[in-house]
């Protein structure tokens, strides 16, 4: 038998509460830790990674934490709303939109409750010849967590860009801005909110853009593709899309992946070529049968399709049975299987100069996604991970204009990621080290699977602060964001603040 010293509860006492003190301490400090500071600006998050080029005066460290400082714009650089397209210039394409939160119809009758833009969702669709500007001016008349427009992958001048809290405030009841940006590189765009964009991409305020190089003898096809409330559709429409195309003519098909995954496409009743992805021209493609398309969330990708001489119908499978059906005088094509195997991008088409020499890189970034227990806003959960850091404590990669620039994207994280880099187009080197061996592949849009590895290269040619995050609009709004700053670049725009910006 053991005896009790008088004093032994209270020693006991003492020992337990140092011992809670010791595991509670630190879980208090990390939870405080990782509140967000409001509003806080993008300059002021994480730490600076230069990629062992120069170290820059960027503002980042002429500014102290909380982002207080950072308004007014008046810093040793350049604001990001100084950097515009040509303001003398008159607009080529000039439009008006009106965001409004509104109960709508899909042509099927059914009711879904979301966005709309001029009275409709996806929103109209704005055509542009390579070269002119084009002018949006956006309204919003209804929409209460106010909105903005995001070009996706148009590489627009910074203050365009249209993210809340970055490159502007959002645009509140009541209240417009303008967009100004010439569409110089032709091909399949598209459009959507930045602000809060999680939700009000998933209801539906977006729509497709579409830059043709001049005139062109083919049928030109868009399917927009997006679920209201897990219902398919192609441009707003349930079930197929009939769009007449005569034996023998080519028609270009613009697929547009809004969703927040990856989608499969593929084609049935004639070979198809990958003529596009993300708004760049492949070089040499070849006809494709029985392989199908895997387009990344955010993602883009022109399909060309030479219609059959004997008059039979063909039929563009987009993410199930249904999707577009080219005929003329049947559109009763029979839906296809989807083939097992899928066209790998990284060796199709031929080889072609890059335009810039990406072996000897002036910056080299990681971008290693994970994901770890830990707390994100106070709250406790597991959570993505950038190079080990938790969301806002990343990575912010730091560039010069006219740097040539390397990046390893890699996902440990077990789930995967389509990449969404604003402002700029970079190539595919490798994936998993297999060294890319077809056409260049220019992407804005990296599906990046789980246990894969890319490396991708870009010129820094277009000065700003540009989201670098993931386009499964979830998971950004759970701290999968990061920013590629230029050195000389700030913003007096921050999250959060008077306007509520919350880009996510
Ligand atoms: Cu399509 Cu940052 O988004
Ligand atoms: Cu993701």
């Amino acid at each position: 038998m053991v005896r009790q010293s008088p004093g032994g509860g209270r020693v006991r006492l003492i020992v337990a509460c140092a011992a809670t003190v010791a595991v509670l301490g630190p879980l208090v400090w990390l939870w405080q830790d990782s509140l967000l500071p409001e509003p806080y600006s993008v300059m002021d998050m994480g730490y600076a990674d230069y990629g062992g080029g120069p170290h820059g005066s960027s503002g980042h460290e002429t500014h102290a934490p909380g982002g207080a400082s950072a308004r007014g714009g008046h810093g040793p650089g350049r604001d990001v709303t100084q950097l515009t397209a040509d303001a003398g210039r008159r607009a080529d394409v000039s439009m008006t939109m009106v965001a409004r939160k509104q109960r709508f119809r899909l042509p099927s009758g059914r009711a879904f409750d979301g966005y709309t833009l001029n009275g409709q969702s996806p929103g109209p669709v704005i055509k542009a010849t390579k070269g002119q500007l084009v002018q949006v001016r956006l309204i919003n008349e209804s929409v209460p967590g106010g909105v903005t427009l995001h070009w996706h992958g148009v590489d627009v001048p910074n203050a365009e860009d249209g993210v809340a809290g970055v490159t502007q405030d959002a645009v509140g009841v009541g209240k417009e801005f303008t967009y100004r940006f010439i569409a110089d590189q032709a091909g399949t765009f598209w459009y959507h909110s930045h602000q809060m964009s999680h939700e009000q991409v998933r209801g539906g305020l977006l729509g497709a853009l579409v830059v043709e190089p001049g005139p062109r003898e083919v049928t030109d096809v868009v399917a927009l593709v997006h679920l209201y409330n897990g219902v398919r559709t192609v441009n707003g429409r349930e079930g197929d899309v009939q769009v007449e195309a005569k034996p023998g003519a080519r028609a270009r098909i613009r697929v547009i992946n809004t969703e927040y995954g990856v989608m499969p496409a593929w084609v049935g009743g004639a070979p198809y070529r990958l003529v596009a992805v993300d708004g760049t021209e492949l070089n040499g493609p070849a006809p494709v049968t029985g392989k199908a398309l895997a387009i990344a969330a955010g993602g883009r990708a022109d399909i060309e399709v030479t219609m059959p001489e004997n008059g039979s119908p063909v039929r563009i499978h987009l993410g199930g049975p249904t999707g577009v059906v080219l005929g003329s005088s049947s559109y009763d094509a029979p839906p296809a299987p989807r083939p097992a195997a899928t066209l790998d991008v990284l060796t199709y088409g031929t080889p072609a100069p890059l335009g810039f020499d990406p072996g000897r890189p002036d910056r080299r970034f990681e971008y290693d996604m994970g994901r770890r227990p830990g707390f994100l806003d106070g709250v406790p959960g597991v959570w993505w991970t950038i190079n080990g850091h938790l969301y806002p404590d990343v990575p912010m990669f730091h560039v010069a204009e006219g740097d040539v620039v390397r990046m390893r994207v890699s996902n440990d994280s077990g789930e995967a990621h389509p990449m969404h880099l604003h402002g700029h187009h970079a190539v595919v080197l490798s994936r998993d080290g297999v060294p890319a061996s077809g056409s260049p592949w220019w992407v804005d849009s990296l599906e990046v699977g789980a246990g894969e590895s890319y490396e991708i290269a870009f010129v820094a040619d277009n000065p700003g602060i540009w989201m670098d995050h993931c386009h499964n609009l979830p998971h950004a709004a759970e701290g999968l964001v990061t920013h590629l700053m230029y050195e000389g670049v700030t913003t007096r725009f921050t999250v959060g603040g008077p306007a509520a910006n919350e880009p996510e």
